[in-house]
């Protein structure tokens, strides 16, 4: 896969793809990246690459020319464009999957007060947003995308760590205890250190329904919805709000 990120500060990008596992992602040839600085297609010797918009307002918009020949400098002819922009979509761990089975990704980076409708109209497939918030640079919300699919494609992490972790099923995740046995005063819950294998898995699946009505009751309803809960998480639920567990 290769991320192609079209961005006027290639500079917040390049510190993520050469760090941790990303860089060794890239080394081992599993990723591949393409920094695509928009202003060295701007025209004006100022490299200029914003403008009013047509019907007054606050803010700049990116202008059109720089952005497309862009656009147009990013050979692969499958590719899946994304715009980064609050006004997206909002992005889950199921578009990261879907997006992780693309062979060139293609992210541009909104600044300003955004892009011209144009540029939506005829390049871009999908308007991503990370989330009901503002950030003041596309390049974060791009990263944290990249962060998300590049992590899935095969080769990256182990698929067993991928399997457990929280949305892969809908549910959080169970608590995790390292050493020592007793720390600040509080015990690793014994069943952790039983050695018993079924009651662990319970143990945990308990906690992680606990956890995710505590935190995120929607997502139960949703799991729910989705087939996801067998009746040994639906008893166990029964359980929990009982008890007043969560
Ligand atoms: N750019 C600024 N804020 C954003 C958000 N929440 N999601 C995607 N892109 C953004």
């Amino acid at each position: 896969m290769k991320f192609h990120v079209l961005t006027l500060f290639p500079e917040i990008p390049r510190a993520f793809f050469e760090s941790s596992i990303m860089a060794k992602a890239v080394q081992k040839g599993i990723i591949a990246y393409d920094l695509v600085n928009i202003r060295d297609f701007a025209l004006d010797k100022h490299k200029t690459c914003d403008d009013s918009p047509y019907g007054g307002g606050a803010g700049m918009v990116m202008m059109t020319t720089p952005l497309a020949s862009a656009l147009n400098s990013v050979k692969p002819k499958r590719k899946r464009v994304i715009y980064v922009t609050p006004s997206g979509k909002k992005f889950t761990q199921n578009m990261a999957y879907e997006l992780s089975r693309e062979s060139d990704l293609v992210l541009i980076c909104g600044r300003y007060e955004g892009i011209d409708q144009r540029i939506i109209d005829s390049y871009v497939d999908d308007e991503i947003s990370i989330g009901d918030y503002v950030l003041s640079s596309g390049e974060v919300a791009a990263t944290v995308i990249i962060d998300a699919v590049y992590r899935l494609i095969d080769g990256v992490i182990a698929s067993e760590s991928l399997e457990e972790e929280s949305f892969s099923d809908g549910l959080l995740e169970y608590p995790q205890y390292t050493r020592p046995e007793e720390f600040l005063e509080q015990k690793v819950p014994d069943i952790l250190l039983s050695g018993h294998h079924k009651n662990i898995r319970a143990w945990r699946l308990k906690q992680r329904l606990a956890k995710t009505l505590r935190m995120r009751p929607d997502l139960i309803a949703k799991a729910r919805d989705n087939g996801k809960l067998t009746k040994e998480a639906e008893k166990m639920i029964e359980e929990i709000t009982r008890i007043g567990e969560h």
